[in-house]
């Protein structure tokens, strides 16, 4: 028989997994429940807005009478603090963790859970998050405003250059410098000597489960960094150390210099080793198709189970596949009447990897649109139904529920357009101003159709 808290840690994983959260993520192998790996976005408005800050936590059979162990890996391999509770070693100060003294009745008790765990660390990563140590919560001597602004001037950093660049590199395989990796060109090496992975051991293969999501993710937020490096350009020099803060340790810290001119140089590569990932998996989609290979069947039924469907419906819009590839789609969708997209014609690509659906779809508008949900590049935010990741479908139906989402709620985590997405939340005036921008995009896209 299970022990209970197997039971209930699953369960929670479920919970957090089929949520909409947009900034939390978790993920175990199969094997082991007890160790979970877990993702936190950093919150918009803050100096972490849009990092990737990764967790363990540990469960024992006393869970949930005890809490579990929580240990931060985003520290720069232990050289990074980087936030007052969030030291260098690891060690997470939270008081529902029982390793912060906390006020009665934050203490852990089994009412709490995985989630709350992860909400508590991310309201951690606060705006001014100076303020988390004691002692300094009501700073407003001049020196602790100046030693806030350079804290938040160097988490801001940091934020881009560990959490966000070190960990797309390390996926990609690319060097600081741009170039391929030693680890990259090594699997590449071991690709040539055709190992069968089925037959190695599961904790011999690296265990990636944010992967997928944070290449995602960086698409959708890349104009965000952008603007980041912009706005740190104009408020410090290159080469300039960071400042130390009066809490900082000599091995708990956050050391280093601002250095932002290196790091747009090295945001562009990531974000030109991503898209040309989109041609090699059609490459290599083309070879699987050839081979008949399963994913390349699944992928073709799809196709034209989607065509049907579209027809029984009366779907508008048309689907065909990029040079009979069924790992590039093309839709054409039509703007529906009575919105703000009425008279639109638009071309959306939707890629497929070899390793659908472990690795889920890239999605991008062709049409140049001003939309607050698509990203200078054409990237679409949408959310995939978690349950549905296999089914193309469903991948449709989300893309269009998010172009055509009507009063949709405030939710920063959607930032993907940040002019746009000024405009759009911004006072009525700036609304009307999105949705004039809007229309004369729509307009456009018309007469630019390639066939129309
Ligand atoms: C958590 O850490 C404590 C102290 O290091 C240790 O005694 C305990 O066994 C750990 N629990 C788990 C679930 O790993
Ligand atoms: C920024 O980083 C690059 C690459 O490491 C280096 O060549 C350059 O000297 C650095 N700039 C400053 C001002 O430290
Ligand atoms: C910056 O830090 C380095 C070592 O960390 C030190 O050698 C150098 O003198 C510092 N520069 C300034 C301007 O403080």
């Amino acid at each position: 028989m299970a022990d209970q808290s197997i039971i209930r840690i699953t369960k929670e994983l479920c919970d957090i997994q089929k949520d909409s959260d947009l900034s939390l993520a978790v993920a175990c192998r199969d094997s082991d429940v007890r160790n979970v790996k877990a993702l936190i976005i950093g919150p918009h408005e803050t100096p972490y807005e849009f990092g990737f800050f990764e967790f363990t936590v540990k469960f024992n059979k006393d869970y949930p009478r005890k809490s579990p162990n929580v240990t931060a890996i985003t520290t720069n391999a232990g050289r990074c603090r980087f936030n007052p509770n969030i030291y260098a070693s690891g060690k997470v100060c939270l008081s529902i963790l029982g390793t912060w003294r906390g006020e009665r009745g934050e203490e852990w008790s089994a009412a709490q859970g995985l989630e709350s765990i992860l909400l508590s660390i991310q309201s951690l990563m606060s705006s001014n998050p100076y303020e988390n140590e004691p002692g300094f919560e009501d700073a407003n001597e001049a020196s602790d405003k100046k030693n806030q602004a350079d804290y938040v001037q160097k988490i801001r950093h940091e934020t881009l250059r560990i959490s966000v660049m070190q960990r797309m590199e390390e996926y990609l395989g690319l060097a600081p410098d741009g170039t391929p990796s030693a680890s990259a060109k090594s699997a590449a090496d071991q690709e040539d000597n055709d190992i069968d992975m089925q037959d190695l051991d599961e904790t011999s293969v690296p265990f990636e489960p944010f992967k997928d999501l944070c290449k995602q993710r960086f698409l959708w937020y890349y104009d965000s960094y952008l603007a980041a490096i912009q706005k740190g350009k104009s408020e410090v020099k290159d080469g300039q150390n960071f400042s130390r803060m009066p809490f900082e340790g000599s091995s708990n810290a956050m050391e280093g210099k601002f250095n932002y001119s290196e790091l747009e140089r090295r945001i562009r590569n990531i974000k030109k080793a991503l898209d040309a990932e989109l041609e090699m998996w059609a490459a290599d989609g083309a070879k699987e198709n050839a081979k008949e290979g399963t994913i390349a069947v699944n992928l073709q039924n799809q196709y034209e189970q989607v065509i049907e469907a579209f027809k029984a419906d009366d779907v508008p819009h048309h689907v065909q596949l990029e040079n009979g590839n069924p790992f590039v789609w093309i839709i054409t969708y039509f703007g529906p009447p009575m919105t703000n997209l009425d008279g639109g014609l638009f071309r959306i690509k939707m890629h497929f990897s070899p390793r659908f659906p472990e690795e889920q779809p890239r999605v991008r508008m062709e049409t140049k649109i001003f939309h607050h949900r698509i990203a200078a590049d054409g990237t679409i935010c949408y959310f995939p139904n978690y349950s549905k990741r296999e089914d193309v479908r469903s991948h449709i139906a989300s893309i269009v529920a998010a172009l055509e989402e009507e009063d949709p709620a405030y939710d920063p985590r959607t930032l993907v357009n940040p002019e746009a997405h000024t405009l759009y939340w911004g006072k009525p005036e700036d609304r009307k101003a999105y949705n004039r921008r809007l229309r004369r995009s729509v307009q456009q896209s018309m007469e630019d159709f390639p066939e129309a």
